[in-house]
C-alpha cells in the first residue's frame, strides 16, 4: 500500500488539482477526467454534475483561503442560471452544491438567490399523486421511462429545499422535502437497508408497480452509489430535521448496511453484486460519498460508542482514498497531483469507468476537510 497521507497532504494536492483545473479553463462543467492526464471532459450546460465543480470552488475557497477561487466559483454559479427551470429532479445536486454553498460558505447573496429560485421550481414538481418529485423529462436516466419514475438519486432534491426552508422559504418546502424523503426511502430501501436505484409509480394511484436499476448490475442488486446516495441525503434529512426520527433511522440502516457489506479494503466495486475478477471495477466516487455520509453521522448520533465508531470508519476510508487512489505531489510521479482515480460511472454503458469524476472529488474534499478541522461538520 503506498504511504499513508495526512488530511493535510492531500488537501494539498486537492487544491493543486483545482488550481489547475482553473488555469485550463475548461469550455463547460467539468464532468470525468482521465486518470493518467487530468484531462476534462465537460458538459456545457452542467448536466447532473457540473454544481460539484462549483462546490469545489466555493468549498477550496473557504478550506484553502483562497480568493481567486471564490471569484471563479461566482462566475461558474451564475452559468447555471438557464438550469433553472429544468425538468430534473436532479436540479437538488446542481443548486444546492453548485449555488447554495455559496450562500452558506460566503454569504453570496447572487447564489442564494440563484438556490432559492431553483428550490421553488423544483418543490413546483411535488406529484402529489406520486407522494414525491418524480425524475422529470430533462433526468439524467429519464429517456428510458415515463413521467411517474423514482430514483434514490433524486433524493439530491432534499438538501435544496431544506436549505431554502431554512432561509426563510414557505413551510410548504419543509413539508415537501420531508415527504419526498420518506417516500424515497419507502420504496427504495429494503428491509436489510440495501438500496434499490428506482422504481416505477402507477402515474394515477402512485402505487409501485416495479423495482429497477439504471446503472446497477441487476434490477435485485446494490448499486454502489444508489446505497452511497442513500447514506448521504438521508443523514442530510435526519440531521436538518432532528424533530423526525424516520430519516434518522433510515440513514442509520442503510449506513450500518455499507458498514457490514463493503470491502475489507473499505472500497466499493461498482456495485455490491458485481462478479469480482481482477477486471471488476471500484468506484472511488461512491466511496467518497458514503465516507463523507459516515463522517457527519458521527457527529450527528447521540451515542459515543457509536459516533465513535463510525468516525473511525469514514476516517480509515478517506485516508485510504486518500493514500491508494489520490494522485501525489510527487516529482517522480508523471501524472498531475489531486486526481481521484478509479471512480466509476457507467459500467452499463461503458462510459468513464476508471476515472476521475467530479462528485468523489468534491467528497473527498469535503471529508478530508472536515477530517483536518478545516470545515466544521454538518455544516454543508
Ligand atoms: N444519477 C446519479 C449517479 O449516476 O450517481
Amino acid at each position: 500500500m503506498p504511504a499513508r497521507k495526512t488530511p493535510d497532504d492531500a488537501l494539498d494536492a486537492i487544491a493543486a488539482r483545482i488550481r489547475a483545473t482553473v488555469d485550463a479553463d475548461p469550455p463547460g462543467f467539468p464532468h470525468y477526467a482521465d486518470a493518467d492526464t487530468g484531462a476534462w471532459t465537460t458538459t456545457p450546460d452542467g448536466f447532473w454534475t457540473g454544481g460539484y465543480w462549483n462546490a469545489m470552488l466555493w468549498l477550496g475557497g473557504a478550506v484553502f483561503d483562497d480568493a481567486g477561487m471564490v471569484a471563479e466559483a461566482r462566475r461558474w454559479t451564475e452559468r447555471l442560471r438557464p438550469r433553472i427551470g429544468s425538468e430534473s429532479v436532479f436540479r437538488g445536486f446542481l443548486f444546492y452544491y453548485g449555488a447554495a454553498l455559496g450562500a452558506i460558505l460566503h454569504r453570496d447573496e447572487d447564489a442564494r438567490d440563484l438556490a432559492l429560485a431553483a428550490s421553488g421550481r423544483l418543490a413546483g414538481d411535488f406529484d402529489p399523486r406520486l407522494g414525491l418529485i418524480p425524475l422529470g423529462a430533462e433526468a439524467e436516466e429519464a429517456h428510458t421511462v415515463g413521467a411517474s419514475e423514482a430514483n434514490i438519486d433524486g433524493l439530491a432534491a432534499v438538501p435544496l429545499l431544506l436549505f431554502a426552508a431554512q432561509s426563510g422559504g414557505e413551510p410548504v418546502l419543509r413539508d415537501r422535502a420531508l415527504a419526498h424523503t420518506l417516500r424515497s426511502a419507502a420504496l427504495c430501501v429494503r428491509d436489510d437497508g440495501s438500496v434499490v436505484q428506482s422504481v416505477s409509480l402507477d402515474p394515477e394511484t402512485g402505487a409501485p408497480l416495479r423495482t429497477y436499476t439504471h446503472k446497477g448490475v441487476s434490477d435485485s442488486s446494490t448499486w454502489t452509489r444508489a446505497q452511497a446516495w442513500a447514506m448521504q441525503f438521508l443523514g442530510h434529512a435526519g440531521r436538518l430535521l432532528p424533530e423526525e426520527t424516520a430519516p434518522m433511522d433510515a440513514a442509520l440502516r442503510v449506513t450500518d448496511w455499507w458498514i457490514d457489506n463493503v470491502p475489507n479494503d473499505r472500497v466499493a466495486y461498482w456495485d455490491f453484486d458485481a462478479p469480482i475478477d481482477h477486471e471488476t471495477r471500484k468506484d472511488t466516487s461512491g466511496t467518497a460519498i458514503a465516507a463523507t455520509a459516515i463522517l457527519k453521522l458521527s457527529e450527528t448520533v447521540a451515542d459515543p460508542d457509536a459516533a465513535a465508531r463510525y468516525r473511525a470508519f469514514a476516517e480509515e476510508t478517506l485516508l485510504t482514498l486518500a493514500a491508494c487512489h489520490l494522485t501525489p505531489v510527487a516529482p517522480r510521479d508523471r501524472r498531475p497531483p489531486g486526481i481521484l482515480t478509479n471512480g466509476c460511472f457507467d459500467q452499463r454503458s461503458g462510459v468513464a469507468l476508471a476515472n476521475e469524476l467530479i462528485w468523489g472529488s468534491y467528497y473527498l474534499l469535503e471529508g478530508l476537510a472536515m477530517l483536518a478541522g478545516r470545515l466544521e461538520s454538518g455544516r454543508i
